[in-house]
């Protein structure tokens, strides 16, 4: 199979996280910070360890701020249900994801409201200008994107974040889609919070998130129970990041984490990038190219988009171009609404859906052309196909 749903979570994932993974379970069966002996010791090292690892690749001195969650979906609600109380209000960006979205709407029955600011490719001043615009003397946070799911369109986050510092508006990123893919330095950033999953782009397992907490402000925890510290007092913890994660810990899912993110440093994301980005570039420049396929931003380039590419075949429906795909072809691809029926609805794709492809490091150019041959194959046989069943040649 040729995987181009990296979108999703990234496969396949390097050789070192599968041997971590295998090795917890099968060497590292302990449970954290909870007893004494070697191998629990060995354990809570491992976690402290990858704490230290995503520390480093965000540029944040305290690797306790790391906290470890599901996915990035957990993450994001634990930012906005610990932060918000009755009466806040919050301004988004019109490309977010329902892990934000969602989250929002439930809040609106504790009286917590939300502005959508639209984004405007190409146009960083716009886009900031509509955030400036939304904000009202309760915003207490913005929630941003940095970079589409679904389009790859990225956001002037850095911008948009010291804009919120200035006005003393709380900032979180999400960068679901960036992590790993793009430098990011939350060092004197204005980001109180970024959350991210921990099998995308950082190339661990399906089953890891991470919240980084880059602010004074903490939200309230969402569970709490046992965290194998101040056991005796009846209150949860309010040290970090023990506040966050009751519970046992996913130790094999975090030994893989640690792996995917020493893959990430010691390649560096800014080469990630470079790499990828070229990936897309090919791709948007091959379908391009397809009589009847429509695609719908700009040519990704470095700075503004992340390697994301999401188009259509004139008059087939997006599903069924992801299942041939998948079965004549072989190309694994995400097809329909991705989970952001916002960013459809800003980008006019919201009835459509769109086929997305997204580019990890272990795609090559021989597979972009393979995938565009693919499509352009879609295409002469959806028109042969219009053809025979409006009459128009012979069955
Ligand atoms: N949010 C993930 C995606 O975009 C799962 O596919």
């Amino acid at each position: 199979m040729i995987y181009f749903d990296n979108g999703a979570t990234t496969y396949p994932k390097p050789p070192a996280v599968v041997r971590a993974v295998c090795s917890a379970v099968t060497r590292l069966g302990a449970n954290p910070g909870r007893s004494g002996h070697r191998m629990s010791l060995r354990a809570a090292e491992t976690l402290f360890s990858c704490r230290q690892e995503v520390a480093a690749l965000f540029g944040l001195q305290e690797p306790e701020r790391v906290v470890f969650t599901q996915n990035c979906t957990a993450a994001l609600n634990t930012v906005i249900h610990g932060v918000l109380k009755q009466g806040d209000h919050v301004v988004i960006s019109s490309l977010e994801h329902n892990a934000v979205v969602r989250p929002l709407e439930a809040m609106k029955r504790r009286g917590v409201d939300y502005s959508v600011a639209e984004v405007v490719e190409g146009d960083d001043e716009q886009t900031i200008r509509h955030f400036r615009e939304k904000f009202r003397a309760n915003t207490r946070l913005v929630i941003c994107t940095h970079a589409s799911n679904v389009f790859g369109i990225r956001l002037p986050v850095e911008r948009i974040a010291a804009l919120c510092h200035l006005n003393g508006i709380l900032f979180c990123l999400d960068a679901a889609q960036s992590a790993g893919v793009v430098p990011i330095d939350l060092r004197n950033s204005g980001m109180d919070f970024l959350c991210t999953a921990g099998h995308k782009g950082l190339y661990g397992p399906m089953g890891t998130g991470v919240l980084i907490i880059n602010s004074a402000t903490t939200p309230d925890s969402l569970i709490q129970g046992g965290t194998g510290s101040f056991s005796a007092e009846k209150a949860q913890p309010e040290v970090l990041p023990d506040k966050y994660e009751s519970g046992t810990p996913n130790v094999a899912g975090i030994a893989g984490l640690r792996e995917g993110v020493r893959f990430v440093r010691q390649r560096g994301a800014a080469g990630i990038e470079q790499y990828e980005m070229q990936l897309a570039r090919r791709l948007y420049n091959r379908l391009s190219r397809i009589e009847r396929v429509l695609l719908y931003t700009q040519p990704p380039s470095l700075g503004t988009h992340v390697p994301v590419v999401s188009f259509n075949i004139e008059g087939m429906d997006s599903e069924e171009v992801a299942r041939l795909l998948d079965e004549r072809f072989g190309i694994a691809v995400r097809a329909g609404l991705h989970c952001a029926p916002l960013a459809h609805q800003t980008m006019g794709t919201n009835t459509l859906g769109t086929v997305r492809a997204v580019v990890s490091v272990f795609n090559n150019a021989a597979q972009v052309d393979q995938l565009t041959g693919a499509v352009n194959k879609i295409v002469k046989l959806n028109e042969k196909k219009v053809a025979i069943d409006s009459g128009s040649v012979l069955k």
